[in-house]
């Protein structure tokens, strides 16, 4: 049996930094395995562009077969559960499957019943190990280390899994990490810092997607206030230290949360965080079948 990725608190700070000097040596097309025996099936029961996606190119990368889970066209719409319809693609043998879905911990009741390693792309608002790990390959890269640096992540910190599963890692690697954003979306148990006091004094500047399709209410601003208030304005990354850095998990809510033109500006990393997504995900499957 392979070893599943579920959540990074699962994993000591030398296994975390061994997976991204693994993406690394990747990333340099170095020491590549081939994995042409083995079969992913990629399960995700939530939409999804990159995190689904660069999961499938990781593994065309290592030469593994795919199987793409269908929701839309399976047996969930006859009512299957979640535990019947992994078990179900467990029995056809794969390797490692790949599972975002909206409920959290929902791989808790998988566990000790699936043969496959299991790698989670996202369980509702709790971890997204994955996305975590390409965000600390991106920090490294840009700054070499994790101590000492400050991170501030503002927006919708209570719905963001990457959110809470960034918060624990960054401050075990030795980051200070603080939050900032409406009262409503931030959490007590986090530390929290005026959004402008913060965007002047981080080395990253992490901004979240307002994920409106989690509010059970509509905002209680518009997004042209929202912006004004707590958004990455064109004035506010003026106020950034000279090397920090903006960085995003997206999709992004452009002129909500970030500037339309900050995007590909020469302090954002998005891209880059979404290729080393490719890299990070070799990394975690060669960890899960190897
Ligand atoms: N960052 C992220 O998880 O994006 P997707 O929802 O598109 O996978």
């Amino acid at each position: 049996m392979g070893k599943n990725l579920l959540k990074l608190s699962d994993l000591s700070t030398d296994e975390i930094v061994s997976i991204i000097d693994r993406a690394e040596m990747f990333c340099q097309g170095t020491d590549i395995p081939n994995f042409s025996d083995k079969i992913a099936c990629n399960m995700f029961f939530e939409p999804s562009t990159r995190t689904q996606y660069s999961f499938n190119v990781a593994e065309l990368r290592l030469g593994m077969r795919v199987v793409s889970f269908n929701p839309g066209a399976s047996s969930l719409n006859k009512n299957e559960s979640i535990y019947d319809t992994v078990k179900t693609f467990d029995s056809f043998g794969p390797d490692a499957i790949v599972i975002r879905h909206t409920q959290n911990e929902y791989y808790n009741e998988l566990l000790g019943h699936i043969n496959a390693a299991l790698l989670n792309g996202g369980d509702g608002t709790g971890n997204h190990p994955t996305q975590s790990l390409l965000d600390l390959m991106t920090i490294k890269q840009e700054f070499g280390s994790f101590k000492g640096l400050k991170c501030v992540i503002a927006g919708d910190i209570s719905h963001s899994r990457v959110a809470h599963t960034n918060y624990e890692v960054m401050r075990r690697l030795g980051m200070e990490v603080v939050t900032a954003g409406p009262d409503e979306f931030l959490e007590k148990t986090l530390d929290r810092e005026d959004f402008d006091r913060a965007v002047e004094t981080s080395d990253i500047v992490m901004m979240l997607r307002v994920q409106h399709e989690r509010h059970a209410e509509t905002m209680n601003m518009t997004v042209e206030q929202y912006h004004k208030a707590y958004g990455l304005t064109v004035e506010r990354e003026k106020r950034m230290k000279d090397r920090a850095i903006i960085m995003h998990p997206a999709p992004v809510n452009r002129d909500v949360e970030l500037a339309d033109c900050l995007m590909e500006c020469p302090r954002s990393r998005i891209f880059k965080q979404m290729s080393n997504g490719v890299f990070i995900r070799m990394a975690a499957l060669e960890r899960a079948v190897k």
